[in-house]
């Protein structure tokens, strides 16, 4: 839960705001957030890298709510599309802490990022061939993929050879010469991102290896993927020990003096937020092995895919019976399919219909990639802070959901 919640006999607050009152006075599911925790989390981030820079990697929550929070802490944005610097752009951020990434950019996102004066992560030699086109003066990084291997899911690793992303070690020095010789070009250094939710440090440090062996660049941009823990089970690295991990490497292997960047998503998000459902049927199933007990919800695979998209696992309870003893549970969504299920075993007590339902960690990547199946409209989010309960994002509605038609 964020650090700014409370349970108090049984019952969870979320930044002073009771958890049960926020569901009946918001509807469900809804996403809320402990503004203070995305507050303390971008402070820690900071008083890490020192004077190195802390980019938010936007995709991991693209509301403009968290963006101004981030803008006001101080930190630059990571934008992966257009469309992303346009919110990035609505939420105040300057063009000088703006970083574009993308494998697969068009010539009008890139032309926009570089009238914003956004510095442009070069993926290919397309871009280059698109940035030469362009001719306007251009501050770019070069995507490197170092070829480690970290240990996390297929679906979010990106820096092993044969990834998607970026210039193998053997294609980079030709990016690397055609950037130094393009007359538009200011190369400021080399970025890598190895992967997401990654618990050992030792992978950052041998990609940090890796691209040392490219030259020496005055600004270096190591990339996310702090972990983040969903369960009890796995401990993450705290941030001190991520970024001073970072910063060792990068001064032994790339020099003293580098202009460091990191851009942490999940890190910065993911504890801030909870959702909260309310239950909508609880279902005992007798099979030959035993009972499976299954509390459908008014959400699921359209609010929180990343149980289906990589078996992420989620913990649950319910609000006003937090910490009892309870029985165990298969959390499923209200969605027309089987794979449609948040959890596949939580313990809770004695869940009926009514009850509202949290899940906590989910404040990246979940709202991200919020979808309308089922005509399910996607939910509100609330900040909560000192007991006030803000809405920065409305729920969709009905109409929302044929607004489009034409
Ligand atoms: N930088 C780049 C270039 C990235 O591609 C990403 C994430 C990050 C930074 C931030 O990584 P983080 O610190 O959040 O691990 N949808 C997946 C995660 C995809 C991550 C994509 N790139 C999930 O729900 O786990």
């Amino acid at each position: 839960y964020p650090h700014a919640s409370s349970v108090d006999d049984g019952r969870l607050t979320i930044g002073g705001c009771d958890a049960a009152e926020l569901a009946r006075a918001f509807g469900t599911p809804l996403y809320a957030v402990a503004e203070d925790d995305l507050r303390s989390r971008a402070r820690e981030f900071r008083a890490a890298m020192g004077e190195g820079e802390v980019i938010f990697a936007s995709k991991a929550f693209p509301c403009t709510a968290v963006l101004r929070v981030f803008e006001e802490e101080g930190l630059s944005v990571d934008v992966a599309s257009g469309g992303e610097l346009a919110l990035a752009r609505s939420a105040g951020f300057p063009g000088d802490r703006i970083i574009l990434h993308g494998n697969a950019k068009s010539a009008r996102e890139l032309e926009t990022a570089v009238d914003m004066g956004a510095r442009i992560v070069v993926d290919n030699f397309d871009d280059i061939d698109k940035l030469d086109a362009l001719g306007k003066p251009a501050n770019v990084l070069i995507r490197v993929t170092p070829g480690v291997v970290a240990d996390t899911h297929a679906a979010i690793l990106t820096g092993h050879a044969g990834s998607k992303f970026g210039f193998s070690l053997a294609q980079a020095p030709e990016a690397i010469a055609r950037l130094q010789a393009a007359s538009w070009a200011d190369l400021h250094g080399l970025h890598m991102h190895i992967g997401s939710q990654l618990f050992d440090l030792e992978p950052w440090r041998l990609a940090v290896e890796a691209i040392a062996t490219l030259g020496d660049f005055p600004a270096y941009d190591l990339g996310g993927g702090l972990a983040v823990a969903y369960t009890p089970d796995r401990r993450p690295p705290s941030v001190t020990e991520f970024v001073g991990n970072m910063i060792a490497s990068a001064n032994e292997l790339l020099g003293e003096g580098k202009r460091l960047s990191i851009e942490p998503g999940r890190a910065l998000t993911a504890t801030a937020g909870v959702t909260l459902y309310s239950v909508e049927s609880v279902k005992d199933v007798d099979l030959p092995d035993g009972n499976v007990r299954f509390v459908a919800v008014d959400g699921g695979m359209s609010d929180n895919l990343r149980p289906m998209l990589y078996d992420a696992p989620y913990q649950a309870d319910l609000v006003d019976r937090v910490g009892a003893v309870g029985t165990p549970c298969t959390v499923v969504g209200k969605h027309c399919e089987s794979g449609d299920v948040l959890i596949r075993e939580t313990s809770l007590h004695e869940p009926k219909v009514g009850d509202v339902l949290v899940t906590p960690v989910t404040g990246a990547y979940v709202y991200a990639m919020a979808n309308n199946y089922n005509g399910v409209p996607r939910p509100p989010v609330v900040f909560c802070k000192d007991g006030d309960a803000r809405l920065v994002v409305r729920r969709e509605t009905f109409e929302d959901l044929h607004g489009r038609d034409v």
